[in-house]
């Protein structure tokens, strides 16, 4: 008899807080989803390129930056690196019938012009062939050659060239063998 009267007592109180724990919210199960950028990640760390803001906004754009015009020829990064475009090139057409690059760039004309002429792999096929003409895998000089602009780079960069990671290497090299 009294091992079911504290039966029922341990029923009641357990109906009591199943009561009480009705009103409270519901346990969060889940954490609420990011938002999510435009390659999938979480909004708020990626896109240097959209300057941080998240994709659910709009963004203004920033000033149209020139481009470079010095004339200077600048250092390749690596020996195979096309060499960036040291001028403008506004205007310049390169389709099916003329190629305004070639005027200069040919190694007829370069001399002309002081211009660099196209280099030797310029003419070869992928059969590694000398043509008489710019071979048509480079006609299109843009897509491996490239203006610079003056704009503010948008996202980190650490390159570093070979002859700095050579030094460094030899550098560490050195200090080890004093030791
Ligand atoms: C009016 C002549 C002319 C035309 C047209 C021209 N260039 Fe040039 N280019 C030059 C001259 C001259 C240089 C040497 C540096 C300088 O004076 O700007 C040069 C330099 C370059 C260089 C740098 C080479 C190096 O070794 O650093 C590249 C790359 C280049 N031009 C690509 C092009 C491309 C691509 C086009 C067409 C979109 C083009 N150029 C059209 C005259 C010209
Ligand atoms: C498929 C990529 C590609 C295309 C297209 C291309 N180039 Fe290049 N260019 C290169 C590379 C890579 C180099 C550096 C290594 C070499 O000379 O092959 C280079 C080098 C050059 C140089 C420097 C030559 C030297 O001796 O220093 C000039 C000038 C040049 N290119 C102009 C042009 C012009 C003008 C065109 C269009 C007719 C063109 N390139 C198309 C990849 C390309």
């Amino acid at each position: 008899m009294r091992a079911l009267a504290s039966n029922s007592l341990l029923a009641l109180v357990l109906l009591a807080l199943a009561a009480c724990g009705r009103n409270e919210p519901p346990p969060q199960v889940a954490p609420p989803a990011p938002e999510v950028g435009a390659r999938g990640n979480p909004a708020q760390d990626i896109d240097g390129l959209r300057r941080n803001i998240p994709i659910t906004t709009e963004v203004t754009p920033l000033p149209m930056a020139s481009v470079e015009n010095f004339d200077l020829r600048r250092e390749r990064a690596y020996p195979m690196q096309p060499p960036t475009i040291p001028h403008s090139i506004e205007g310049y057409q390169v389709d099916l019938n003329s190629n305004r690059c070639m005027l200069c760039h040919a190694r007829n004309t370069a001399a002309q012009f002081q211009a660099i002429p196209v280099s030797v792999t310029h003419y070869m096929d992928r059969d590694d062939q000398f043509l008489a003409e710019v071979s048509p895998r480079r006609y299109f000089c843009v897509q491996c050659h490239v203006v610079q602009t003056d704009a503010k780079p948008l996202v980190g960069n650490q390159f570093r060239d070979i002859d700095t990671m050579l030094r460094e290497e030899r550098a560490a090299q050195a200090g080890q063998a004093h030791q």
